[in-house]
């Protein structure tokens, strides 16, 4: 369960929300990794909230491909290290905004293994795909070239995100996928790294579902086979509402 706060919430508002959510999961059981992505800013002071909780990590929303160098404006790998045991790879609005390239979500992702931090690479095809019914091969394309650049060790502790970027809520379309679409598309992520790493990695690991989660469709994706999580955006910056999805999902894996 992954909240990215993308750049919605001030820098007061995310330490807030940080320390609202803590409040409100002390009572509640939770058997799911949960995470919460804010900007960089307050990624210290989120970090210190969350410092020896066993129930919320912490993660970066984007880190640079390269470890260091002359890149104005970029964050590193280096730089997040102390805070953050997670990060978002490659999401759509990076990708359009970077310009980011299959290979570089790929060397990101890889970047972050060395350091120990759990990738959560975005993966999705865009509304005209959608049209052109390219699903399937844009996933696939994406996943290769994933796969060509890890190894099983590697697999075994990434997160895969398949966020079609048209459910994405300020996209503003007002639609998400089926669940069951979603879990085919689980299914094809896993096929695909079982063909390069086998049955073993496959299974290790982890599907997680993005585009306009909210409390009220939650469990309808993590109750289909394959799909183990799901990365909300909007509704992860309201405290009830992030930590109702919460509740979801640890009911529907009861
Ligand atoms: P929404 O949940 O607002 O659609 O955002 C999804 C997303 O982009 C998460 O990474």
């Amino acid at each position: 369960m992954v909240g990215n706060w993308k750049m919605e919430l001030s820098h007061k508002a995310a330490v807030e929300c940080a320390r609202a959510i803590k409040k409100m999961l002390s009572s509640v059981e939770v058997s799911a990794d949960v995470v919460v992505c804010p900007s960089y800013p307050a990624l210290p002071e989120v970090a210190e909230i969350f410092k020896n909780s066993e129930k919320v990590g912490v993660g970066a929303q984007h880190v640079h491909w390269e470890e260091t160098g002359a890149v104005t404006g970029a964050v590193s790998v280096l730089q997040v290290s102390a805070f953050a045991q997670w990060c978002i790879v490659g999401h759509s609005e990076q990708r359009e905004l970077l310009g980011m390239s299959e290979e570089h979500v790929r060397d990101t992702a890889r970047l972050l293994l060395t350091h120990g931090i759990t990738p959560i690479v975005c993966i999705g095809e865009t509304f005209t795909e959608r049209q052109r019914e390219e699903t399937v091969s844009r996933v696939t394309q994406q996943m290769e070239v994933l796969l060509a650049g890890l190894t099983r060790p590697g697999i075994s502790k990434l997160v895969v995100a398949y966020e079609p970027i048209w459910a994405i809520s300020s996209q503003n379309m007002g639609e998400t996928p089926e669940p069951a679409a979603v879990a085919e598309v689980a299914l094809l992520i896993r096929k695909l790294t079982a063909t390069k790493f086998g049955g073993d990695a496959a299974e290790r690991l982890r599907v997680i579902y993005g585009g306009s989660v909210k409390p009220d469709n939650v469990a309808a994706y993590v109750s289909e086979p394959g799909v183990d999580g799901a990365l909300p955006g909007n509704a992860s910056t309201m405290v009830s509402q992030f930590v109702e999805i919460v509740k979801q999902v640890q009911k529907a894996a009861e």
